[in-house]
């Protein structure tokens, strides 16, 4: 099982470029099943979980080309309507299949996704939406079995603003009979992303990256060729790392309007951020002053980023309250973490840190994807040697993270 084997101390200097945002394109990929023909997709990141997503596509029917990092799909051949459970279990976003097969095919039959390490994550407002729309249901072997007639729009409420729970309905409202109004919608950029395709498809949505998006049915979608946007967890990780080490990063090609909360926090901290079109220049000081987090729903502090700041205030000066709103259990790093030499106490969803004068290297284990990347942070400031196990967490999410690191001066390496 490959890992990653770090020395820690060196600061990172260069720039870096962004890849395609993981969380924009799986939901952008899945929305092909709308439409017959050729979509053509730009700046697609090589990340495990589009090779799932992809796999699943496929599954379905769908023919697939890959070009380094434009993928192009035609699901006119989709003759199938099964995520199957293997599928879905390695990566929960396949919940995405759900509303546009159910907007093309009128049935699916789609693996519930089950929890993961961060929390139980039930899609119980993916189904009450599509329930509102038009949908029948029932809950078997693990399985959601599903089918419309017809799908007519309707006005619907969500409890909470679930990023593929917003997704999920929009594609299912698209070629709705009808107007659809989702109400307390997901705000993130990857909604606004999948709504901008949408509507190059053809499709009538209006309000998103708003809590109200309205979603007028059209009779039918034509494909498309776009590109992805740039992820800004990826940025927000590389941001974190410079403020470390007194490191000095240009992070280029992102998109610095998605990262205001991030950019906003990280100035408090004393670190130098400067703002320059796509690019962002990161310079870390000697003293990194400890300040409070609160993750909340874009455009609040995102919780993928949480695990990320924790390691920043591992070695900041003072105390930080780092509350965790969105996922029950996004503290599994912390144990690592301590491992490593930090102060951190947790009660509930709050960790109080106790800023340390260093960190020392160990060997530690990944658990999800954004704690993995706070586990590799952690060693790029540790003292000595951090070796970092079970990294195929990473490689769903961080497209090439060693060798990115490598170009800025890290001294780390994957083992097989
Ligand atoms: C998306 O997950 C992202 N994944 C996550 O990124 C991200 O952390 C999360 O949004 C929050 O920003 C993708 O976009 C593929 P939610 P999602 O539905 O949609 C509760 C990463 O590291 N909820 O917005 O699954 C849920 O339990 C991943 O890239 C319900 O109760 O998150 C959670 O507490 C991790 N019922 C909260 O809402 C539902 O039906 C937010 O979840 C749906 C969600």
């Amino acid at each position: 099982m490959d890992r990653i084997v770090i020395k820690g101390g060196k600061p990172l200097k260069g720039e870096v470029m962004i890849s395609g945002a993981k969380n924009a394109a799986l939901p952008i990929l899945v929305s092909s099943l709308l439409t017959d023909g050729w979509n053509t997709y730009h700046n697609v990141p090589d990340l495990k979980d589009i090779t799932s997503i992809k796999f699943l596509l496929s599954n379905l029917g769908a023919r697939i080309e890959t070009y380094g990092n434009t993928v192009r799909i035609n699901t006119k051949s989709v003759n199938k309507y099964e995520a199957p459970y293997d599928l879905v279990r390695k990566m929960r976003a396949s919940i995405l299949v759900l509303g546009p097969l159910l907007s093309r095919k009128k049935k699916a039959k789609v693996s519930l996704p089950g929890g993961c390490a961060i929390g139980a994550r039930p899609v119980n407002l993916h189904l009450k939406g599509l329930k509102l729309l038009g949908v029948s249901y029932e809950l078997k072997h693990g399985y959601i079995e599903a089918v419309a007639d017809s799908l007519s729009g309707c006005d619907i409420y969500l409890d909470l603003p679930t990023v593929t729970g917003t997704e999920n309905l929009m594609m299912a409202a698209v070629l709705a009979k009808g107007k659809t109004i989702l109400r307390n919608a997901a705000c993130e950029p990857e909604i606004i992303a999948l709504a901008d395709v949408l509507n190059q498809m053809g499709a009538d949505i209006e309000g998103a990256g708003s809590s109200v998006i309205q979603i007028n049915g059209v009779s039918s979608l034509y494909p498309v060729e776009v590109s992805i946007i740039p992820d800004r967890v990826e940025a927000g990780t590389f941001m974190v790392a410079a403020a470390l080490n007194r490191g000095d990063i240009k992070i280029i090609d992102c998109e610095p309007d998605h990262l205001k909360a991030v950019i906003h926090k990280l100035k408090q901290t004393g670190t130098q951020v400067n703002v320059n079109g796509k690019t962002i220049h990161v310079k870390g000081t000697e003293k990194i002053t400890a300040i409070d987090i609160k993750t909340l729903p874009y455009p609040g502090f995102p919780t993928d980023m949480q695990a990320q700041f924790m390691v920043l205030m591992s070695v900041a000066k003072g105390h930080s309250i780092i509350s965790e709103t969105i996922f029950e259990s996004r503290f599994i790093h912390v144990s690592e973490l301590r491992r490593m030499g930090a102060d951190i106490k947790v009660s509930g969803n709050t960790a109080i840190v106790k800023g340390v004068q260093m960190l020392s290297g160990a060997s530690v284990i990944a658990s999800d994807l954004r704690a993995s990347a706070s586990l590799v942070i952690a060693g790029l400031v540790a003292q000595g040697t951090t070796i970092v196990n079970r990294i195929y967490h990473l490689d769903r999410g961080y497209e090439h993270l060693e060798k990115k690191l490598i170009k800025l001066g890290a001294d780390i390496q994957r083992m097989r």
